[in-house]
């Protein structure tokens, strides 16, 4: 496991902020939310939609399709018809940057 540099926090200012993260042929999602920086699963763990088309409320994030929240701390499906969570990945910031593990 390393430490990768995917954004800077310029990318995502404000809290309600998203920005999609191709790492490694992977699909993720920086998500600005009340309690800071969160990177999870970009794709909802219900169907192949991004959430980057939904929206984030507090430390969760909603997906536009079917309605379903997440936490995005724990990836936790808050509500049907997801029941799966999403992945949630460790996050560290050295001034403005944001990295990943991966
Ligand atoms: S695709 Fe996200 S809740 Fe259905």
């Amino acid at each position: 496991m390393e430490w990768i540099q995917v954004a800077d926090s310029s990318d995502c200012p404000h809290v309600g902020d998203m920005k999609r993260l191709r790492i490694q042929g992977k699909k993720y999602l920086l998500a600005h939310g009340d309690s800071g920086y969160f990177i999870v699963d970009e794709m909802c763990s219900h169907e192949d939609s991004s959430l980057y088309l939904g929206c984030v409320q507090g430390d969760r994030i909603k997906c536009s399709l079917h309605g379903s929240r997440f936490q995005l701390q724990t990836g936790e499906a808050l509500d049907e018809p997801a029941d799966e969570p999403l992945g949630t990945y460790p996050l560290k910031m050295e001034g403005t940057a944001i990295f990943m593990q991966c």
